[in-house]
Formats: structure tokens, sequence, C-alpha cells
């Protein structure tokens, strides 16, 4: 090896992205990034406004279907009021807790105290274990009477993911009760509307007051949310048709904007993975195509060969038949055993796969459906595949090699 000969750098990462942090999920962006959501923001920024200086935050509820926004407003919007309450001389503090990570009364409680400690900035340490959820509190109440916060408030994400409600309870009597003298209160967030009833019960009518519901995203909306985050990207990388086609599917598929800019991200990815200039639409119906095939498999990771081997026959049926759009058990079933074989498996008999066929329509995979035949025939059931052929026939494979 001469010394001048040049090596290819291993940890090269392309020309694609400029910061791709901006499109991970999980980053939370500035405020000014946050689009078309003035009014989820100015409403919770109603309810911490008394926090800023020095008064009781007012308790809010946030509903909405995911990837609407509501973490985010959340966190940005506890973030400004801190800043606004430091311009005061106020000494506000807020605690984020994603019950979903912490599921107990315990654990939420502990995290809620390792939070404020942290935001604090001081070294307390939190016990992991060993101390009631009560005793965790305690710590939070003594570090608030300690550091002088005159108000706090406790974010509870994922809330209806909590096994109790005793943390709320507590946080909602805190200063009545005399355990604390700072005001304190709580933004509760949940995905599941249905758990609105079921909150409303549980706590206290003074907490109603304030309920806020986020709407999904429409194309446009999720268009500007994307288009705020191009600068992931390097200059001109992005085919200027990439990012209204991303909206406009994320749109039709529940306005999520989470799953938007993972799509945006994973196109980029591919496109970085195989060393182009751009990003194309091309490259995005990949990504769309590799997500789909990844639940895809996630959905029938835990069934049997036997059950991956029958999708695969009419999945394979289907994409040679694009007249037809359901299959009569035997001509599956022929399909199917030439499959077990080739894998070196025993086949079920007919009558088993047509049980397993009827019985995975549960899985909302296949749909079967009685049809009449000809007056001979009498009638007949049929099965029909509700997913794309070529998505299933991809994650098979996949599964197979595995
Ligand atoms: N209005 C917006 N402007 C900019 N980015 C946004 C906006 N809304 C959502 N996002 C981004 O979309 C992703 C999902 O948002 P977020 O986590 O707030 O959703 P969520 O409503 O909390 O969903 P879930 O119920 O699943 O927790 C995040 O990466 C967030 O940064
Ligand atoms: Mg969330």
């Amino acid at each position: 090896m001469t010394g001048s000969e040049e090596t290819d750098n291993i940890f090269a990462t392309g020309d694609i992205f400029a910061n791709r942090e901006l499109v991970r999920v999980g980053h939370v962006p500035e405020l000014a990034r946050v689009v078309g959501r003035d009014d989820e923001v100015n409403a919770i920024g109603q309810a911490l406004g008394p926090a800023t200086v020095g008064g009781p935050p007012e308790t809010t509820i946030v509903y909405g279907k995911t990837g609407t926004g509501k973490s985010l407003v959340t966190r940005c919007v506890s973030r400004e009021a801190h800043h606004e309450a430091e311009g005061n001389d106020v000494a506000f503090q807020y605690a984020y807790v994603d019950c979903s990570d912490y599921q107990t009364e315990a654990k939420a409680s502990r995290e809620m105290a390792r939070e404020l400690a942290a935001n604090l900035s001081v070294g307390v340490d939190v016990p992991r274990v060993g101390i009631a959820a009560a005793d965790y509190r305690d710590i939070t109440w003594d570090l608030l009477s300690e550091y002088g916060i005159d108000s706090f408030v406790v974010i509870l994400d994922e809330i209806d993911k909590l096994d109790d409600d005793e943390l709320l309870r507590s946080l909602s009597r805190a200063r009545e009760s005399g355990k604390s003298s700072t005001h304190i209160g709580a933004i509760c967030i949940s995905n599941k509307i249905e758990f609105r009833e079921r909150l409303n019960e549980r706590i206290d009518s003074s907490l109603q007051d304030n309920e806020l519901v986020f709407d999904p995203y429409d194309a446009e909306q999720l268009r500007e949310i994307l288009q705020n985050r191009t600068d992931a990207f390097e200059e001109g990388v992005l085919e200027p048709d990439v990012i209204p086609k991303v909206a406009a599917l994320s749109a039709k598929e529940h306005g999520d904007a989470r799953k938007a800019i993972d799509t945006l991200y994973e196109a980029g990815r591919l496109a970085e993975k195989q060393g182009t200039e751009s990003v194309t639409i091309a490259h995005v119906d990949d990504a769309v195509q590799r997500a789909e095939v990844n639940r895809f498999e996630k959905l029938v990771g835990g069934t049997t060969p036997h059950v991956k081997h029958i999708l695969h026959a009419l999945a394979l049926l289907t994409a040679d038949n694009p007249e037809q759009e359901a299959f009569r058990t035997h001509r599956i079933y022929t399909i199917y055993t030439k499959l077990a074989e080739q894998e070196g498996a025993d086949a079920l008999s007919e009558d088993r796969v047509y049980r397993l066929l009827k019985e995975q329509s549960f899985l909302g995979i296949t749909e079967s459906n009685h049809t009449g035949g000809g007056q001979s025939e009498g009638s007949y059931l049929e099965h029909r595949l509700l997913r794309r052929p070529e998505i299933v026939i991809q994650a098979l494979n996949e599964s197979e090699k595995e």
C-alpha cells in the first residue's frame, strides 16, 4: 500500500443531510418551528400565564389523535413560560413525565422529583427503589420549598397509561393540604378521547375547566410543518415535489405529523444509502413501502410458518391475477402446499387451511365471503387479501430469509 493511496471513509455520511436532528423523532424544536397551532399555543399560554408572575397555573387537559402536536406544543410553551418567568424574577419550574415510560404511581412520582432536581440543576440523589410514591412526592415538595419555587407545573404525558390517579390528586391538593406553599398545576395529555369520561369522573371538578382538543393536520398544515424543517437537508437536495407528496400522503392517513416527518427522514436516508444527489418522490414511495412492510412483519411476527405460507399463497395469487379480487380455498391451498414443501414443512390439510383463513380475517389481513357458485355448485367461501400483495410478498420473503 502506498502512503498516498486514499482509503474510503467508512464513516462517510453523504451529502443529503445538513442537520438530521431536525427530522429525528423525539427532537423538540423551538416554539418558532411550531406551525399552525396558534390557538393551542395561546390556550396553554393562558393556562400557564399566572404562573409566570408567581400565581397558580391552571390545570389543563389536552386531547387529540396521535401526531397532532400535543407533546410538542405543551413542552415548547412550558419552556417558554420558564423564560418568561425568569424575566419577571419569578421562580417557575416544570417537570415533564411521560407516563408510558413510568406507568406506576411510584415511578411517575420519582420521575417528577428527578426532573425537578435536574431542571434546578441540583445533584439530589433520588433513590431508585425502596421508597413509596408518597415519599417521592415529599422529595418534590421539599425541593420546591428549599429552592423557593413560586409556581410548579407537572406535564403528565400519556396519562391514560398511569395505573392510578393518586399523583394527580395529590398535585391538586398539595397546597390546600399544607404539604407545599408553591402554586402547583398539571397539564394532562392523552391521545385516547375515550379516556375523557374516565378522567372526568376521577378528577376534581375544579380541574375540568380547561380542556383542549388538537385536531388532525390537513395537507396544507403538514406541508408547512415539513417546509419548516427543510434545513435538515443540504441545500437543493430535496426535489420540489417531495414535500407536497409526503404531506398529501400523511393527510390521507390521519393527519399525523410524526409520520410525515418520519417519512421525509426515511426518504432522505434511502437517498443517502444509495449515494444519490437528491431526494425524489421515488424515495418517498420506497420509504412508505418500507414502513408498510415493517408494519406487516410486526403484525404477522407472532404467527406460525403455516399461516405465513397461506398468506403468501393468497398474495401471489392476487398479484398474478389483477383482474380478480377473491380466491377459493382450493386455489390458495394448491399454492400453499408448494410453498410449504419448498420450506421442507409438512402441509396442513385443506380443511385446516380453510379454517385458518377464516380465523386470519380477525387480523384484518384477509376477508372471507360466501359467494354463490353456479346452481350446481352451491355457495362457497372466497378469500380476499386486504393489503397490497407486493407488501405482503416482500415482508414474507424477508421473514423467510431470517
Ligand atoms: N405544529 C407543528 N409544527 C412543527 N412540528 C410539529 C407540529 N406538530 C407536530 N410536530 C412534530 O410532529 C411530531 C409529533 O408531534 P407530537 O409528539 O407533539 O405528537 P402528539 O400529539 O404528542 O402524539 P402522541 O399522541 O402520539 O404522543 C413531533 O416530531 C413534532 O415535533
Ligand atoms: Mg405525545
